[in-house]
């Protein structure tokens, strides 16, 4: 029947020509392509509507399938091996070198910055004996990793805040080797900006086979002229935008990362963005494609290697790349920049001195997953639940953060002196939020649906979940996430099959959003 409508429009053109009127035809032509639009946006339209018809017979057997496919992708249980690796870490104020020179107070763990850097073997339970020795209460959470529910460290969800002066041991068994990290999750966008933040490494057996494995932790610090941390916080500037954006970009705490590798060798280097609003867009610089492999998303091993250049490290990203340094490199330097902004960030190099001399086998199998799902169809299911995100002017006596808000921060702002914004999911600010309750080991869906002008990197605890689509167009990654960047306006799609039960936070990871209330709860039962 559809065909008709551009039938139409020929036998129309055609007509007008034997006029012989030149503008006619230009009109005609005209209707042909209106037609023709026309007619795609009613076969859209139909697509669609038998899209949402998807009978919920077939939604349930698509989603039996979709479960049975991810079975084995990960366990849904920690096998202890029965050795308990103690750790102590005290939070506390502190003074570091940053910028050369200078003597910047932050707060720290075990007086570092990054805070330390722990490695346990998979397996292994991992014990954290830690003391807040701040002057706020604190707790800390460890991104990524699949804990039981009362070790997540999130205030009023899973554990009481940690007074100043006091104590609690953090213990579990991690269930997936990879690369994590920990934060605080009380005031996280000045405690993490302070400095507060470290790694949790969880090694496997591949370990022995790299010649190194590095670790680089991305900051982004907002410092002033003498290096101390810009004092005021949640001000209205990076409120309304995305988040607090800092001068100095920190690896591993100095301004430029470096390591030093040989000709030949093959490394590991683990990225980790611990910035509250920055995002990075990495690339390595003259190293042959070949030689650079990502192997791991967010902790996870990846079911087929990519190129990582361009890959998108929003905070809370981390990406594990599997390098070879090319055999006759000796004396090179090999630079590893960002992109994310028009403006490049060099953020440091890996410096080639030597070559190796060894016959040591460096050939071994990128360590992969594949048993990661493709679930191609789960672009075909309808949406179980959907997120939108959007911000909100209120006055300034009713916004759900208060603390930092002086009028010498909002002073200049004219008109927007008596107003304070807020972040919402679904119209809500946290700690007013709608619950939501998945089912353990069931297929669901997930929208986020970004109405704001502003970058949401969206971060569920607990849980790993798979891209299905951005703005309507399909995406398979093949690779899990904690995290998704989710740009202006942007409607992002992503799946998951819940194995962690316990009431789990879902959040904004621009920490300075995620306080002014862009965090929700999920019920995992
Ligand atoms: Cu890094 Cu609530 O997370
Ligand atoms: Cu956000």
């Amino acid at each position: 029947m559809l065909a008709i409508i551009p039938l139409w429009g020929i036998i129309a053109s055609m007509s007008v020509l034997n006029n012989g009127l030149k503008f006619k035809l230009i009109i005609s032509i005209g209707i042909i392509l209106l037609a023709v639009a026309f007619s795609y946006i009613l076969h859209f339209i139909n697509a669609n509507l038998s899209k949402s018809e998807l009978a919920s017979k077939d939604i349930f057997t698509i989603k039996q399938k979709l479960i049975s496919e991810f079975d084995g992708a990960y366990p849904e249980q920690a096998s202890p091996n029965g050795t308990v690796r103690t750790f102590k870490m005290t939070a506390a104020k502190s003074k570091v070198e940053i910028v050369p020179g200078y003597k910047t107070d932050v707060w720290a763990y075990n007086g570092q910055v990054p805070g330390p850097s722990f490695r346990i073997k998979l397996g292994e339970t991992f014990r954290l004996e830690f003391k807040n020795m701040l002057d706020e209460p604190t707790t800390i959470h460890f991104h990524g990793v699949r804990v039981p529910n009362a070790m997540d460290g999130v205030p009023g969800v899973t554990q009481d805040p940690i007074p100043p002066g006091g104590s609690f041991v953090y213990e579990f068994t991690p269930k997936d080797p990879g690369t994590y990290w920990f934060h605080p999750h009380v005031r996280s966008f000045e405690q993490v900006e302070r400095g507060l933040f470290g790694t949790l490494i969880v090694e496997d057996d591949t370990k022995e086979l790299y010649d190194k494995d590095e670790l680089w932790v991305m900051d982004d610090w907002r410092l002033t002229s003498d290096a101390q941390v810009f004092p005021n916080f949640m001000i209205m500037p990076d409120l309304m935008h995305d988040g607090r954006w800092g001068n100095v970009i920190t690896v591993n705490g100095k301004p430029k990362g470096m390591i030093k590798v040989k000709a030949g060798e093959r490394i590991r280097m683990r990225f980790v963005n611990s910035s509250n609003g920055r995002s990075y867009k990495l690339y390595f610089d003259n190293l042959p494609k070949e030689n650079i492999k990502a192997i791991a998303v967010d902790g996870m091993y990846v079911k087929k290697v990519f190129n990582p250049n361009g890959f998108e490290l929003a905070p809370g990203n981390r990406l594990d790349v599997d390098i070879k340094i090319p055999k006759n490199s000796d004396g090179k330097v090999f630079a590893i920049v960002d992109r994310f902004l028009n403006q490049e960030n060099y953020l440091g190099e890996i410096v080639v001195d030597g070559a190796v001399t060894d016959d040591k086998d460096r050939t071994f199998p990128y360590p992969i997953n594949p048993r990661i799902p493709d679930w191609n169809e789960a672009f075909d299911l309808p949406i179980d639940k959907l997120y939108v995100l959007d911000r909100r002017m209120v006055p300034r006596s009713q916004a759900v953060y208060k603390d930092e808000i002086s009028s010498s921060n909002t002073g200049g702002m004219g008109m927007m002196g008596g107003m304070a914004v807020e972040w919402t999911i679904n119209g809500k600010a946290y700690p007013d939020f709608d619950p939501v309750s998945l089912k353990f080991g069931e297929f669901n869906k997930i929208r986020f649906k970004n109405n704001s002008p502003n970058y949401h990197p969206m971060h569920l605890h607990g849980q790993f979940f798979k891209l299905v689509a951005r703005n309507g167009k399909k995406v398979n990654e093949g690779f899990f996430r904690d995290t998704v960047l989710v740009a202006p306006k942007e409607t992002v799609d992503i799946a998951l099959v819940p194995l962690d039960k316990g009431r789990w936070l879902s959040h904004c990871h621009i920490l300075e959003h995620a306080d002014a209330g862009m965090m929700t709860v999920v019920e995992v039962e």
